[in-house]
């Protein structure tokens, strides 16, 4: 499947974040959990060079807990702050402060040597589009802060909001776009809903879903809709996906996988999986025949909320399961 999303203002969003670096020292930067890598925008780390790095894995609640940990790790390895957090029902926010002052701690140090007291620490939110960002703002702030910044009716410059005496957030995130480096990262956004659907295959995507949880999720697709699928794995990575960090698809176009015996046999299966999940869900079109296509939305829908079970698509190097 060729993903291709070319957004138009990213050079644009890009330059107004650098403006706004200037302006903070701390980064608090949201990925999804249940892809930590393909949402995230690498140049954030060039964009967000000298800042304090917080990076909250979000969406933990519909992510593998195992993973989570791992992908925490692996984060920490690289030098971040990291915290798993539910933004949509504000678990994990509370131990936000204290990570916040940790991330801080030399920064804070060289204020107090230069005497400088009770400066709060100025922070920006940022992430890929439906990371969770003004979800996150929303419940991390409460109703209890205040804005402070411009007068009412001045729009230019920014707007803070003051969340206790040492911590002031900028209230208007940073967007940056995804890297469509390869058609892996393409597929995994979309599998989470953050790419449009419309432009997008479903019944191929639903597909290559069913093929990835048919190789590291068993049972999974037979649990939610009671049928029989036959565990038999797609060779290596064939799931076109390649879920592990870094991984590359056999060829630039992705094409490569399918034009072997394996990876044509793993494409054989999951559309009978999809048809037997029509047949399951009673999605027919006249004459009785099975409408796939509503099975793929059922399939898509039912993994973006999260029924087929907590499940993370992208795996650190070292902990494929
Ligand atoms: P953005 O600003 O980064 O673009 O993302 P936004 O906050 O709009 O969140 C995108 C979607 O993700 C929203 O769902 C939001 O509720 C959901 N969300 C955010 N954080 C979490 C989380 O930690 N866990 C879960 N399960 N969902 C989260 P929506 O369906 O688009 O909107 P709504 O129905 O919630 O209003």
């Amino acid at each position: 499947m060729n993903i291709q999303w070319y957004p138009g203002h990213m050079t644009k969003a890009k330059r107004a974040m650098k403006e706004d670096m200037k302006l903070i020292d701390l980064v608090i930067e949201l990925v999804d959990a249940r892809v930590p890598l393909a949402s995230r925008n690498p140049d954030l780390d060039e964009l967000g060079r000298g800042k304090s790095r917080i990076v909250l894995l979000n969406k933990g609640d519909l992510a593998d807990e195992r993973l989570n940990e791992a992908w925490t790790r692996y984060f920490q390895e690289k030098g971040f702050f990291v915290l798993k957090v539910n933004a949509r029902s504000g678990s994990g926010l509370k131990q936000l402060n204290g990570v916040v002052q940790e991330a801080c701690r030399e920064k804070l140090q060289r204020d107090r040597k230069r005497g400088i007291l009770n400066r709060p620490v100025r922070a920006m939110v940022v992430g890929i589009p439906n990371v969770g960002k003004s979800t996150f703002i929303n419940s991390f702030t409460g109703k209890a802060c205040t804005k402070t910044g411009n007068k009412p009716g001045v729009t230019k410059g920014n707007q803070w909001i003051r969340l206790n005496k040492s911590l002031e957030l900028l209230d208007t995130p940073g967007i940056l776009w995804p890297k469509f480096e390869d058609q892996r990262v393409g597929l995994l956004l979309a599998f989470i809903g953050s790419i449009n659907d419309e432009i997008l295959h479903k019944e191929e995507l639903a597909m290559e879903l069913i093929r990835f949880l048919m190789e590291y999720y068993p049972g999974v697709l037979e649990k939610r809709y009671q049928i029989d699928v036959r565990e038999e794995p797609a060779a290596g990575n064939e799931t076109g996906a390649g879920m592990t960090a870094g991984n590359e698809p056999e060829d630039s176009n992705g094409h490569g996988s399918d034009q072997s015996p394996t990876g044509k046999k793993a494409k054989v299966q999951a559309a009978s999986v999809l048809t037997q999940i029509a047949q399951a869900r009673g999605c027919l079109m006249k004459g009785k025949e099975t409408d796939t296509a509503k099975a793929a939305g059922i399939l898509l829908d039912d993994f973006r909320s999260g029924r087929l079970g907590r499940i993370t698509l992208e795996f650190p190097e070292a902990d494929i399961p």
